[in-house]
């Protein structure tokens, strides 16, 4: 499994130290507070929220600096064919003064192992390939498995555990909260 040693990150000195752990119902308004800010208009945030309304946030994470919520990563069950559901990785995001710091990094590994120890057996993301790769994703066409979006190279796969991804399974489903999802 491809290590990114994230997790081990400590902050410079003189920098507020971050710390990465599961969202608690104290923090919802201020993880809406991240995505609206983060992205041109509020649908992440709305995602968001309908995915904890219908129980679909598996893992839900959010980075802290100084006491505030600076940093959100959302993980929800993703289906290909018949097969053990896996878990999509979105929406990230982080405040911009606090980016370039690996938060989004930390958040992500972080979330990826929470996944594999939850039990689920893949992950997709649909993101930047240079980025995504350094987690172990790869392109998800070459595994047989294509994204409802039109996502193209973007759209990545791994597995979180050995041969776990559903390999040619053809079309993965996103949780219906994605449907409603417009911009
Ligand atoms: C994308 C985002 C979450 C990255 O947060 P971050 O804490 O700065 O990320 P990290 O510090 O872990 O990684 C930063 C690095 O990855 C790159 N990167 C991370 N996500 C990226 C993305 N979606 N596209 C392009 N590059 C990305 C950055 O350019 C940077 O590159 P560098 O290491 O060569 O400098 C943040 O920029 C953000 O909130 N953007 C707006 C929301 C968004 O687009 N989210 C992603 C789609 S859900």
């Amino acid at each position: 499994m491809k290590r990114t040693g994230y997790a081990g990150r400590s902050s410079p000195p003189g920098e507020t130290m971050i710390s990465v752990r599961p969202e608690e119902s104290a923090d919802q308004e201020a993880i809406r507070r991240v995505h609206v800010a983060s992205f041109s208009t509020p649908a992440e945030a709305r995602l968001v929220d309908l995915l904890r309304d219908a129980g679909h946030l598996s893992v839900s994470l959010v980075a802290v600096a100084g006491g505030v919520v600076v940093g959100h990563a959302a993980f929800s069950p993703v289906t290909a064919g018949t097969g053990p559901a896996g878990v999509g990785v979105a929406p990230v995001a982080v405040l911009r003064e606090h980016r370039r710091r690996g938060i989004a990094g930390r958040l992500v590994e972080r979330g990826i192992e929470d996944c594999r120890r939850a039990g689920f057996r893949w992950a997709v993301v649909l993101g930047d390939r240079n980025y995504y790769a350094r987690f172990g994703f790869r392109a998800a066409a070459e595994l047989g498995l294509l994204d409802e979006y039109g996502g193209g190279l973007s759209f990545q796969a791994m597995e979180l555990v050995p041969r776990g991804l559903p390999v040619g399974a053809g079309l993965v489903r996103y949780a219906p909260a994605f449907a409603s999802f417009s911009r």
